[in-house]
């Protein structure tokens, strides 16, 4: 799994490494990492003067933000989400916020930190630098504090301009699609996390390989397009990198291209603390929806028999979006399903309609199965009918996928019986 999602994010690099890019019709120009970067500061500098909007609907809850923010800091809002106003702020922390902008996050961060917490901007183009620079005082007057508690630093999301172990928030808004060595950015990530840290970052992801020519059309990738990763290569890379427990807590549809879906998604994840003691805690019992999952150390787990565990999984099964799942004892433990405990969703008893749904894990296990004979992989597309949308819609089963139509033209609806025995496909 490791290997293929190296590999997944190398091939990215490689690419743009040695590729044509074809920057005009014609051309055998290989662009660089360094021109991409360049490329895409530049079309950001530009849209500053010109007042260009980019990318996407973002939900922020504007009478607040209008009521410390300037409206120049606004204007240049180019997000894709609102990863600092999801409550993952916590006063009297320190949060780094990469491709700060105008500085829209970096400033509801600072809000939210409280006068006790401090906030670190990064962004490699000046004329953004300087908009968030220039407003910083006013909306430290703004929000009543005595000092600053939000600095602006130039630099690259790839070479991070910060001490290791030193943060306790990562937030990032539309961003890291921009960036043409997501894997740098990813460990670089991981070096600044203090340990029990954790990022909460919003970005454009695909549900397919982007084409090499949209990767190779350089023009495409200040529009956050070209170095979009697929949402199962964007949560391998963080794997790779060094975090656990990641997995999306929201996504919403942007854009389809030749048939590719770019949704924007707000991932979470964490650093876990090496464990140096033994817990307690030596068996892990799957209570449900799923009745199996496999999680992200490659340990598999079935519902309701006791799964013997050492005590960086017990860590790893603590974490708020997987302890739900778990009863952790020191003792076996089985869960039959008249325990309250044991839980599943079974589909209607009527006929599939296949509508061109699909769905994908969205984490934090790599796979999971339900109790109709579906096996989901992280990130990676499956086709479901419509009676497995409807299982997969109920509130335990919705937080874990992200369910997208791919039909480009309309469908007939007509209902199928997929299995002898009527079960659904
Ligand atoms: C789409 S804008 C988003 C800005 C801000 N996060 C917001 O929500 O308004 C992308 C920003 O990231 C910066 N950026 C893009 N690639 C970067 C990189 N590799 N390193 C540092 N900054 C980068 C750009 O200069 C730009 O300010």
């Amino acid at each position: 799994m490791l290997r293929q999602s190296r590999r997944a994010v190398d091939a990215l690099l490689v690419l743009l490494v040695h590729g044509h890019m074809g920057n005009s019709p014609g051309s055998e120009e290989a662009m660089s990492i360094e021109d991409i970067a360049r490329k895409v500061s530049d079309r950001y500098a530009k849209a500053v003067k010109t007042g260009e909007q980019i990318c996407c609907p973002t939900n922020y809850d504007m009478t607040t933000m209008r009521s410390f923010i300037p409206e120049e800091v606004l204007k240049v809002s180019y997000g894709c989400g609102t990863p600092a106003g999801l409550k993952t702020v916590s006063a009297g922390e320190t949060v780094l916020d990469i491709g700060s902008g105008g500085g829209i996050d970096s400033f509801e961060a600072a809000r939210l930190v409280g006068p006790s917490g401090q906030v670190i901007g990064i962004d490699m183009t000046d004329a953004m630098l300087d908009i968030a620079r220039r407003n910083a005082p006013s909306v430290t007057a703004n929000l009543g504090y005595a000092s600053l508690n939000v600095e602006f630093r130039k630099g690259l999301a790839d070479a991070l301009p910060v001490q290791d172990n030193t943060i306790d928030l990562i937030i990032s808004n539309c961003v890291i699609n921009l960036a043409p060595d997501k894997r740098r950015v990813f460990a670089e990530m991981f070096r600044v996390t203090k340990p029990g840290g954790r990022f909460t970052i919003s970005d454009i992801a695909t549900d397919q390989t982007v084409p090499q020519y949209l990767v190779h059309d350089s023009g495409k990738w200040g529009d956050c397009l070209s170095g979009a990763l697929t949402l199962s290569e964007y949560m391998a890379g963080m794997v790779e990198a060094g975090f656990l427990g990641i997995h999306v807590i929201k996504s919403s549809p942007w854009r389809i291209i030749d048939g590719i879906q770019f949704f924007s998604i707000t991932l979470t994840g964490y650093k876990l603390f090496e464990q140096t003691t033994n817990s307690a805690v030596q068996y892990a019992t799957l209570c449900g929806p799923f009745s199996r999952v496999v999680d992200e150390r490659g340990m598999t787990y079935h519902r309701g028999i006791p799964q013997p565990i050492k005590s960086d999984s017990a860590v790893l099964l603590s974490l708020s979006s997987l302890a739900p799942h778990f009863v952790l004892s020191i003792d076996p433990l089985w869960l039959n399903r008249d325990d309250a405990r044991w839980s599943a969703v079974f589909p209607a008893e009527k006929p599939c309609v296949w509508m061109g749904h699909f769905a994908l894990l969205a984490g934090p296990f790599l796979e999971v199965a339900d109790d109709d004979y579906h096996v989901y992989s992280r990130g990676t597309p499956l086709e479901i009918c419509s009676k497995t949308l409807q299982v997969l819609e109920t509130e335990s089963y919705a937080p874990h996928f992200v369910c997208l139509n791919r039909a480009g033209q309309p469908v007939s609806g007509e209902s199928v019986s997929c299995s002898p025995d009527g079960g659904c496909c």
